[in-house]
């Protein structure tokens, strides 16, 4: 089937800039992606969707039409829903790799342990280079492109660097990591070398690469492609309408999401609002953050100045994509738990381990920072905020191939000393170490009969 035009159904160039705070409105952005007047945050708005945005049947099976199509852009699981993003120019093609398209497991075994009827997981650890980050970075790189950037650059974690480093190298630009070191696992920091970039370990933390990319992109000519930038969090909203489409435009009562920077729920809480306004949905799911206890600052922003300033923290987790401490899009995520009713909370290390290993052993496996997801709906369970009866759909951002050595060391018994004995137990009947023998027939089958017994 031929591919429709990039964008059949959108107006010509659509979007603006609008402040968070302020609301200032412009038609461009400076390098630091901040409100000129006051500061604060941007991010991109459409203003003519109202009278221009064709009704939700047709787009629905415009969506539906495209999954049909041979052509890169409408297999792309972001640009297959272009009409609800920064448009693209006639001739343009995104710089894509098929991200999206992730799929939409059930989780029989973790709805039974938690009590709940449904349990759903969407696995963005399925997208190209293995994170959630590839839906955003497929447009905002395509935009960096078009602003005629040829250097790149981004402070991570290691799942940012890797995805920039992929779609800057597929789009013939340069890019530039900044990675805290030592911090980062190894199959992430491996990504972004493989794919090019100039990669630095900076002696400092998550923060402190941000800070001084925000320092950087105000002296040299280089784009930054952190979830500061807002065509990271528009690619970003596509997690949340496919999803609606895999669940055939039937809203789950709850979405939970991990919390670091604070982009992705950001982003997710932003496409939550826009389907239902645009007729989409007729119900907004809450969506809920989950952070670890060592790296709460939304928890304690909100308990603590009631959403008002940031509290932010000296962050230290074993999860160490969401080791972050001051989070740059918190004002943001704040506003969409607000508008959905969600619920912050945060998990220890011992509940992410356990969780992580329930999730591990459905067959679907994330990287640690995921599993905060399960090991906060457990609380929410606890705290009412979630009846066993709601359907709900966890965001799984990593794959489980991200960060081995946490995984090693979780089943080796290596991970933390247990502080009890209950937690101790629990761990005990997940954990599966490797077991090293004499290559011999007879060795294997008496191993072999000791885990058959009960
Ligand atoms: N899960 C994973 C696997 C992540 O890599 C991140 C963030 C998050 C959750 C949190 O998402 O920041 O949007 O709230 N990783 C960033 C990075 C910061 O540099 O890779 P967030």
């Amino acid at each position: 089937m031929p591919s429709s035009p990039p964008n059949q159904l959108a107006t010509e160039s659509d979007f603006r800039f609008r402040c968070i705070a302020c609301g200032h409105l412009g038609d461009s952005a400076g390098q630091d992606f901040r409100c000129a007047q006051c500061g604060d945050l941007l991010e991109i708005v459409y203003p003519r969707w109202r009278e221009s945005m064709p009704n939700a049947e047709h787009l629905k099976s415009t969506w539906r039409t495209r999954r049909m199509s041979s052509s890169a852009i409408d297999r792309s699981g972001v640009w297959r829903f272009r009409e609800l993003l920064p448009t693209l120019n006639n001739d343009e093609q995104p710089i894509t790799l098929r991200e999206g398209n992730t799929p939409l497991y059930e989780l029989p075994r973790c709805a039974r342990l938690t009590g709940m009827t449904r349990l759903f997981a969407k696995h963005q650890g399925m997208n190209p280079t293995g994170s959630f980050k590839d839906t955003g970075m497929t447009v905002a790189a395509t935009f960096a492109r078009r602003a005629g950037f040829r250097w790149v650059a981004c402070a991570s974690t290691g799942n940012t660097s890797a995805s920039m480093a992929a779609y800057a190298a597929r789009g013939g630009l340069h890019s530039l990591v900044l990675v805290p070191e030592g911090k980062i696992s190894w199959s992430k920091l491996s990504q972004a070398l493989d794919y090019g970039s100039l990669t630095c370990q900076l002696r400092t933390d998550f923060d402190g690469c941000l800070r001084l990319l925000q320092e950087l992109v105000r002296e040299a000519p280089v784009y930054q492609l952190n979830s500061i930038n807002p065509f990271r969090l528009e690619g970003q909203k596509t997690l949340a309408i496919e999803l609606l489409e895999q669940l055939d435009w039937q809203p789950p009562e709850h979405i939970i999401v991990p919390g670091g920077n604070l982009g992705n729920s950001s982003a997710i809480g932003k496409a939550l609002l826009e389907m239902h306004e645009l007729g989409l949905i007729s119900r907004l799911p809450k969506l809920s953050v989950i952070q670890a206890e060592g790296a709460n600052a939304l928890v304690r922003t909100l308990r603590e100045a009631a959403g008002k300033r940031l509290v932010s923290v000296q962050a230290e987790t074993r999860a160490t994509a969401i080791r972050i401490g001051n989070p740059a899009s918190w004002k943001k995520a704040a506003n969409v738990l607000e508008a959905t009713s969600g619920a912050c909370e945060q998990v220890s290390e011992l509940e992410i381990a356990q969780a992580k290993a329930e999730i591990g052993a459905e067959g679907i496996g994330c990287e640690p920072a995921s599993a905060v997801t399960l090991a906060g709906l457990k609380k929410l369970l606890k705290q009412g905020l979630v009846k066993p009866e709601e359907t709900v759909v966890l965001a799984l951002t990593g794959n489980l191939l991200k960060d081995p050595d946490y995984t090693i060391d979780f089943h080796r018994g290596e991970l933390f000393e247990p502080k009890d004995e209950a937690a101790d137990a629990a761990m005990k009947k997940l954990r599966r170490p490797p077991i090293v023998l004499d290559a011999t027939l007879d060795a294997v089958i008496q191993t072999l009969e000791r885990a058959e017994k009960p």
